[in-house]
């Protein structure tokens, strides 16, 4: 069935789609082929600039679903009634390759979730592992700068990635997990999902909670080995984006039950380890995980690069009930988002149809910029006015919480058992022999290409301070492959 003449993009039918015109035959071709140079033209602008980070990820929309009372801790809307629905969108990533890079490799996988609620947008950017490398923000773009590509070799480089971890031993933690059975997720829909920092709840009578979030998959944990992964991501770089879309098409549709850990907020300050430091976890015997929704993903993109490409989340989305927490790496992620998207995807990124809310609208008094597409037609641009222009609510989305002190360069507070190592060790110790001996081959085999002996020692001994066994078996894994 045609659908009609191609058109130029203004909208003129197209005569001839396969010769460019020229003067004569065989001449050269004439600047007035504006079809040939509109198509040039506007092929040569296909391209954004790609997320500096997470560059690669595929997505797919759903529904949330709440499935237990937690109005006693928030009062979000939409986590307001059992049952209660509300469509979500969800991008899964890698964090270091670029845009065209395979999908198995050892590396952090983002779960950037939208919940579209009636009362706004709510993002959750979170990522596959319960922790992070490093607890402020100031350290995240040298931290990047090693996992990416070296400015002289241009590739990664083993002496860059271990430089960096082995002079910030709060990375150890999340090392020994990335390198674990975990570190390698076989697909999107095998791994589970962290909020990974703490947030604050707040509830009708408007008291706080500090909470973490978890999704975890009811397909069950999967993973790839090391030699696995090299053959599957040379054999099908876009193994995991294409096991996602092609679960939801033949009606497979992934789903996590998501839970929540709840701390009340006079506990913070005198945890045993400070419950805003991303490197560190919550034991669950402290706070346990409470059930309460279900994620479901039942529908493809039908585009991706208007959908999955131009797709933005920013930890500073939040709605009324849940805001963000003293965490130093949150905060510097409040601003980071928002100005990537601006610069990446342009001013108006807020309202593509992937981004914009899908339950209420947007009503401020932002007005143009680039594709502006006039939206607000003729309403009035200002506030307060006396046209029934939208209004403030007067009370804020989360609660206010105490500082103290002064202002500075101030590292954030040690709690009673909070050191870089405590919870690497634990991690390590409670791993059966055989991930033990897998951790240690994995770890070996990428420290052993770093071509510097101090950076080897500074990053052994990391893990020896973790746990000394730990410490004695890499060493000597090390040392069997160095020679
Ligand atoms: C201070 C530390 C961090 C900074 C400055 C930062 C910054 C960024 C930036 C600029 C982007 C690209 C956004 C875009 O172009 O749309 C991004 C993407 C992302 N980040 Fe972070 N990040 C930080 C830490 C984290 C942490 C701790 C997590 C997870 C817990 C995380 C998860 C993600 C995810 C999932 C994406 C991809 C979002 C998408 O699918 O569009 N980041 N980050």
């Amino acid at each position: 069935m045609t659908q009609g003449p191609l058109t130029t993009e203004a909208g003129a039918p197209v005569a001839d789609n396969q010769n460019s015109e020229t003067a004569g035959i065989g001449g050269p071709v004439l600047v007035q082929d504006q079809l040939l140079l509109e198509k040039l033209a506007h092929f040569n602008r296909e391209r954004i600039p790609e997320r500096v980070v997470h560059a690669r990820g595929a997505g797919a929309y759903g529904t949330f679903t709440v499935t237990a009372d937690v109005t006693p801790y928030t009062r979000a809307k939409f986590l307001s009634e059992i049952g209660k629905e509300t469509e979500v969108f969800l991008r899964f990533s890698t964090v270091a390759g670029n845009l065209g890079a395979a999908d198995a490799v050892r590396d952090p996988r983002g779960f950037a979730l939208k919940f579209y609620t009636e009362e706004g947008n709510y993002d959750l950017v979170g990522n596959n592992t319960p922790v992070f490398f490093i607890k402020d923000a100031i350290k995240f773009p040298d931290f990047i700068h090693t996992q990416k590509r070296d400015p002289y070799t241009g590739s990664q480089e083993a002496d860059n990635v271990w430089d960096f971890w082995s002079l910030s031993p709060e990375s150890t933690h999340q090392v020994t997990w990335l390198f674990g059975d975990r570190g390698i997720p076989a697909s999107y829909r095998h791994m589970d999902g962290f909020g990974s920092h703490t947030y604050q709840w707040n509830n009708e009578a408007g008291e706080v909670f500090w909470v973490k979030y978890h999704f975890k998959t009811d397909q069950g944990i999967k993973n790839l080995t090391q030699a696995e992964a090299n053959k599957l991501a040379g054999e099908d770089p876009d193994s995991h984006q294409r096991d996602l879309r092609q679960a939801i098409e033949r009606g497979e549709y992934p789903t996590w039950t998501v839970g929540v850990q709840i701390m009340p907020a006079a506990d913070a300050a005198t945890y045993r380890f400070n419950p805003f430091d991303l490197t560190k976890v919550w034991p669950h015997a402290d706070y346990p995980v409470i059930e309460f929704g279900k994620l479901e993903l039942n529908r493809n993109p039908e585009n991706i690069f208007a959908e999955v490409e131009q797709s933005i989340f920013s930890p500073a989305h939040f709605v009324p009930g849940i805001g963000p927490s003293p965490d130093k790496m949150l905060q510097g992620r409040l601003f980071a988002y928002g100005d990537a998207h601006r610069y990446r995807v342009g001013i108006n990124a807020d309202h593509l149809p992937v981004n914009r809310p899908h339950a209420t609208e947007a009503r401020t008094n932002s007005r143009d910029g680039y594709l502006y597409d006039g939206r607000h037609k003729g309403a009035k641009n200002y506030e307060p006015n006396s046209f029934g222009g939208p209004h403030q609510i007067d009370r804020p989305l989360w609660q206010p919480v105490p500082v103290t002190g002064v202002t500075g360069d101030h590292p954030a507070p040690v709690h009673a058992e909070d050191n870089d190592f405590v919870q690497a060790g634990n991690l390590y110790r409670l791993m059966t022999e055989e991930e033990k001996s897998r951790l240690i081959e994995n770890l070996a085999g990428s420290i052993s290409q770093v071509s510097r002996e101090d950076i080897v020692d500074r990053a052994i001994n990391n893990f020896r301070q973790a746990d000394g066994d730990f410490g004695k078996r890499l060493e000597a894994a090390v040392q069997a492959l160095r020679g």
